[in-house]
């Protein structure tokens, strides 16, 4: 009997990984991942925790397939093996859900998975992967329609079809890069029952996350990954968030936040009704009013998908108005360009860092100046001034600790998604704007740079810039915001004072349930 072939029994090891190392020679010059030994074992979840940068997608990339070693061994179930691509890696039982969405917008639910299936292309019969995937999603309670166009899905949704596109293989390890960072809370503990069954069932589940507290919602052991080192493997029973956070980031990180009352009176940003349509040419703001003073943080409470992305968009012009006004500084911007939404003072923040935040082929250095480069000191009659961009960049980019190897040789593609994120906070708040409109900030850093972070829209807060804060991360919102107002369908369904905020309260409204 092969090693395919034989019953797999619980706490079976299926894959191991001893001594794995990764260099990327030319770019960084020590490893990122150093002579790393990890397995997992058949009915449990192993949490590979780490902060931005330590290499946990990098890990996970090669335990399925998708990068090479550099140096160590693999073995699956025993054997070793030698994984040449993700198809390999699907054949030897490995599949991976990525940390970004990686379909194809306008296919169907079926088509993409059928793309994604050994010779057959599109040419496969639709209906049979339309049947399987029908009995995949009722199998893991993983509910998505096979027959609808990926565009018309939520980013929750989205991420159900990849899991759902890896589970079509009947992997026995599934590998899970930060899978709830587009999910809500409800539906990121949904997604912990899933992996909790699947564990049951006699998966092997790795599941990646940089948030402590998902770590002890799901895992049975953990795995400390600091700059590319294993900081140690525990089962959950014998460690704490305190152990965990001191591995992870050599400190206990405590958030604390002081906040001083807002002085100022002066309206920094004002939206009067204003209606937009969304993607579908559906109705996606229904008559959104509020006014922003300066010195305040105005957050957003709501579930995904309520309106909070045409909103955003709305106020820096990337979206048409179809009614109502945006007022910035006493001005009437409504329907402006981008652009001139910039020079009046407005930073952003975007939802979508690498399509919008980013120009991911170009490099860091370009990135950080990106909204600079036409003017001087960073350019005189078209010519950039390179020394000056060099400095600037170095301090933006040091600012946020984010890790780069070379500001003009590195593409922006190649850093990790936290460190995207870094880049972009860097280079829209280096200037200190008067306004910044910030679609989840902190959403993929790490509680270092969250904190960071907090520390730095504080201040800014401050000095007198009014931040608009769109966040699903509840704890941010409530901690950062003098005012909230929770968004559902378009509108507006709330208003509260940030230091009297109760959580059951944004969440009943959050779920359209009027206090
Ligand atoms: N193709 C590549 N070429 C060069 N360097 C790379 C490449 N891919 C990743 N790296 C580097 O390897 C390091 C680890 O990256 P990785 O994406 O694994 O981090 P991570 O732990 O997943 O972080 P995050 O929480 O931000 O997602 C980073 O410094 C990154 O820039
Ligand atoms: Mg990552």
């Amino acid at each position: 009997m092969t090693t395919a072939q034989r019953p797999i029994e619980k706490g079976e090891v299926l894959l191991e990984g001893k001594g794995i190392s990764k260099g990327f020679p030319g770019v960084w010059e020590y490893l990122i991942l150093d002579h790393i030994d990890f397995d997992v074992r058949a009915g449990e979840v192993h949490t590979l925790l780490g902060e931005n940068g330590a290499g946990k997608t990098v890990i996970a990339n090669i335990l399925s397939g998708f990068y090479s070693l550099t140096s160590g061994q693999l073995f699956v179930r025993g054997e070793p093996v030698t994984l040449r691509s993700p198809r390999d890696g699907l054949e030897h039982g490995i599949g991976m859900v990525h940390q970004e969405l990686m379909l194809v917008r306008t296919f169907t639910v079926a088509e993409n998975v059928a793309l994604g299936l050994k010779a057959f292309g599109l040419s496969f019969p639709l209906r049979r992967v339309e049947q399987r995937l029908r009995e995949l999603s009722e199998r893991y309670q993983l509910q998505v329609d096979p027959r609808a166009r990926i565009e018309d899905l939520s980013a929750g949704e989205q991420q159900r079809v990849e899991i759902l596109k890896v589970l079509y293989h009947e992997p026995q390890v599934l590998i899970l890069d930060e899978p709830t960072s587009l999910l809500t809370p409800e539906e990121a503990e949904r997604l912990f029952e899933v992996l909790r069954g699947m564990a049951a069932e006699g998966h092997g589940i790795v599941f990646i996350t940089h948030k402590m507290k998902e770590v002890f919602k799901v895992s049975d052991r953990v795995t400390v990954l600091k700059l590319g080192k294993a900081m140690g493997t525990k089962p959950i029973s014998e460690t704490s968030e305190e152990e965990l956070s001191r591995l992870m980031f050599g400190e206990h990180i405590d958030i604390h936040i002081e906040r001083k009352p807002v002085r100022s009176e002066k309206i920094a940003l004002e939206v009067q009704n204003l209606e937009a349509l969304g993607p579908e040419g559906e109705p996606a703001l229904r008559g959104v009013s509020f006014a922003i003073r300066e010195g305040e943080i105005f957050g957003i409470a709501g579930v995904a998908g309520n309106g909070q992305s045409e909103l955003i968009e709305a106020v820096t012009g990337l979206r048409r108005v179809t009614g109502g006004r945006v007022i910035i500084f006493g001005r009437d911007m409504t329907n402006r360009s981008p652009r001139e939404i910039i020079e009046a003072g407005v930073a952003h923040i975007p939802e979508k860092r690498r399509e919008i935040g980013v120009v991911e082929p170009m490099n860091v250095a370009e990135n950080v100046v990106l909204k600079d480069y036409r003017k001087p000191p960073f350019s005189r009659r078209s010519i950039l001034n390179i020394p000056y961009i060099s400095r600037h960049s170095e301090k933006v980019v040091a600012q946020f600790e984010a890790l780069v190897p070379d500001l003009w040789r590195s593409q922006t593609r190649i850093l990790s998604g936290g460190n995207i994120q870094r880049l972009i906070l860097g280079r829209e708040t280096w200037r200190r704007p008067p306004l910044i409109v910030a679609a989840h900030p902190t959403e993929g850093l790490d509680a270092r740079a969250i904190r960071h972070t907090w520390g730095l829209f504080l201040s800014l807060r401050g000095e007198g810039s009014a931040i608009l804060l769109v966040s699903e991360d509840l704890d941010e919102v409530m901690a950062l915001s003098d005012r909230i107002a929770v968004m559902f369908e378009g509108k507006i369904v709330g208003l509260v004072e940030g230091a009297e905020a109760r959580r059951e309260e944004i969440g009943l409204l959050m779920a359209g349930i009027r206090a």
